[in-house]
């Protein structure tokens, strides 16, 4: 299995075959390692197929049914946008501007990871999570379920959905939204682009498309003071900082990743 996908040319073909093997058996690698019972002909068929397929370029994540953010595993498979480490990042900043018992909205939750990871950290908060996906609302509704928590999952386009009540409400708009330009997709790997869902990696033009509607909407449900938190492209610092300028929000700041890339914008409205 570890030389399938070794040839198969993946990196880390050690540690993805255990967890294949958990995946296919349905039991922890210390048990197997242990010796404890042994592994039934299905259990087997089940680990050989879902190696066979990994090779071939599926996600590992989908293939073993969940991603690991921040203390959360989240159920994941087709149809949704696998959460990324980066995004951990965003949800630190969003943290730091959410105040004790604030209202928060997750623009674009897809798994509902961002959303689900607030209201774990801070069961003070009132949160709410919106997805224009009906695939990705279906795992998010599937995570809020399995993990008990208190998101209100709402479908729509950006703000669509949401309860009128809350107009300037929200102290916290946070969002890690599609930003790739379509004309960029081809250099996406063949494991992203084959296989998660467009709708949740590009938009067209200048790949701003969402961020710049969020932007603009998020006047409207932001009270006075509330902070909106973006997660960009690598390149797209100055542009997005001219856009929500524009827009008028005041002390604009832009968060670094650990590589030096501009990732993170934050504004006040
Ligand atoms: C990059 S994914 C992020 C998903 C999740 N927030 C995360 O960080 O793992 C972007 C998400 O935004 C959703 N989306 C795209 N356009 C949208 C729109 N106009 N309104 C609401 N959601 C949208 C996509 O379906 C996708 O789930």
């Amino acid at each position: 299995m570890r030389q399938a996908l070794a040839d198969a040319g993946i990196e880390s073909a050690e540690r993805e075959a255990r967890w294949l093997v958990e995946a296919g058996t349905g039991r922890a690698w210390t048990d197997l390692i242990a010796g404890s019972g042994g592994i039934e002909v299905a259990q087997e068929q089940r680990t050989l197929d879902l190696t066979h397929r990994r090779a071939l370029g599926e996600p590992l994540q989908y293939l073993t049914g969940v991603a690991g953010f921040r203390h959360l595993d989240v159920a994941v498979g087709p149809g949704v946008f696998i959460p990324r480490p980066e995004t951990e990042q965003v949800v630190d900043r969003a943290l730091a501007r959410l105040p004790r018992g604030g209202i928060a909205v997750d623009i674009g939750t897809g798994s509902g990871a961002i959303a689900l990871a607030i209201s774990q950290e801070r069961p003070d908060a009132d949160v709410w999570a919106t997805e224009i996906s009906l695939e990705a609302s279906s795992w998010a509704k599937k995570n809020v379920s399995a993990l008990n928590s208190a998101v209100h999952l709402v479908s729509g386009d950006i703000f669509e959905g949401l309860p009128s009540s809350l107009r300037r409400r929200f102290d916290l708009v946070v969002s890690n939204p599609p930003y790739i330009q379509s004309a960029e997709a081809e250099r996406l790997p063949d494991v992203v682009k084959d296989h998660e869902p467009g709708i949740a990696l590009f938009t067209g033009g200048d790949g701003l498309g969402v961020v710049r509607r969020i932007a603009s909407e998020a006047r409207d449900w932001l009270r006075e003071g509330g902070w909106l938190v973006l997660e960009i492209g690598a390149t797209q610092g100055d542009q997005a900082v001219a856009l929500v300028e524009g827009f008028g929000y005041a002390e604009v700041s832009v968060e670094k990743d650990l590589a030096g890339r501009e990732r993170i914008v934050e504004v006040r409205r």
